[in-house]
């Protein structure tokens, strides 16, 4: 599925973490990816991530899944609607909504969630912390959008919805099929059903917070720390008062701590590691057995393509002259010449086409016998597993 007539660098340049956009059917035939009845399934697999939202008059009722089978036969008459998270890790044409809007770096992207809802269903008005992209898939929505919000913006007492106490709204319009509404992060906004069958699929990203980043490297710092890098005075002075910390061994101190945060190729490693981290266990495309170049060898000779997990992170960051590390599920891979065009590649594209130079490459072989054995990529015989 691709958008035609959709300017990526003007979206970015004027829209992008700005201001709210509706698209009117930017797609040239619009084609629904995912049965409703399917997302109800997927909505009963335990691993999957799922939650019910039903309205029943001003109280909101939250209900997480794995849901059984049957809770979908009778759903009552209360607007309700079902969101299923991650959903492109599991169905490659939901998958493939993503395409359009790799123009936003990977290591940005989180997941597609998609939501099915009963005439009036929604999930109440509300900001997210994140950009989204809401394309309508089956049905019509109205959709409002309000203010800015943040922290203080004041909530509705619940102990798992984070509703907005008060909305307002600024703008609204119904999606028809194949409409798009991108939302920046902390805009108000509220999406309800109009009518039966109304299907949502929210592209969404990612954007790490500065507590999460301090925590997240700090701990990882402290892993490597030896208990014997300590202060030490240097050349020690009498002081007047002995209760003074004097500004030296303060600023010995503020050395000690800020030269471990401040390690630039340390970050660079670790956060490439940290973000590339799988965000579900479900999809684990590890071989029974573990592979060997001799079998990857042979499965490049018969033309089976290679394909990407489609739960799988992949990310990279250039380093000297022709080099690169490739971030692959939590792991790093420091890659030169045919192996770094082969990681530049794979970060890049679904179905890696390799290059004759690229085979003949024992670089090569071995990081994709390492990709492979942790379930980052598999040869398309495996792709059946991703249904
Ligand atoms: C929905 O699909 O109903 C909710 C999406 C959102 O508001 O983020
Ligand atoms: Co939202």
């Amino acid at each position: 599925m691709q958008m035609v007539d959709f300017d990526s660098a003007a979206f970015l340049r004027d829209y992008w973490q700005k201001k709210p956009l509706l698209i009117r059917n930017p797609w040239g035939n619009w084609i629904n990816p995912l049965e409703p009845d399917d997302l109800a399934g997927l909505a009963c697999e335990e691993g999957i991530e799922s939650r019910l939202v039903t309205r029943k008059r001003t109280k909101w009722v939250l209900e997480h899944g794995p849901f059984p089978e049957t809770r979908f036969d009778t759903m009552g008459k209360a607007p309700w609607t079902l969101l299923v998270q991650a959903v492109d890790h599991h169905v490659p044409d939901v998958a493939a909504l993503i395409a359009p809007f790799r123009f936003v770096p990977n290591w940005r992207i989180d997941d597609v969630m998609v939501s099915f809802a009963s005439d009036g269903g929604g999930v109440g008005p509300h900001f997210d912390q994140y950009d989204v992209f809401l394309v309508q898939g089956l049905g019509r929505r109205r959709w409002r959008i309000g203010a800015a919000c943040d922290q203080d913006t004041p909530l509705l007492p619940h102990d798992d919805l984070r509703l907005l106490a008060d909305f307002d709204a600024t703008d609204e319009w119904i999606l028809e099929p194949g409409d798009m509404l991108y939302v920046p992060p902390g805009i108000a906004h509220d999406g309800v059903a109009v009518g039966d069958d109304c299907m949502t699929y929210s592209i969404g990203f990612r954007a790490p917070s500065r507590s999460e980043l301090v925590g997240h490297w700090s701990d990882h710092i402290l892993e490597l720390l030896p208990e014997d890098d300590r202060y030490r005075d240097g050349d020690a002075q009498v002081q007047d008062n002995p209760g003074e910390i004097s500004p030296d061994a303060l600023a010995g101190l503020h050395a000690m701590m800020s030269e471990a945060l401040m390690d630039r190729a340390g970050f660079a490693r670790w956060f490439g590691e940290y973000n590339s981290m799988p965000k579900y266990a479900d999809m684990d495309w590890r071989p029974e057995s573990p592979v060997d170049a001799d079998d990857v060898r042979s499965a490049l000779k018969s033309g089976t393509p290679l394909c990407r997990n489609p739960a799988s992170r992949l990310s990279f960051i250039r380093q000297d002259v022709d080099g690169l590390l490739l971030f692959a599920d939590g792991r790093s891979f420091a890659c030169t010449g045919a192996s770094a065009e082969f990681a530049a590649i794979l970060c890049a594209q679904d179905h890696v086409a390799l290059h004759a130079d690229m085979e003949a490459s024992d670089e090569v072989i071995a990081l994709i016998v390492a990709l492979c054995n942790q379930g980052s990529v598999a040869f398309e015989d495996n792709e059946e597993d991703m249904l």
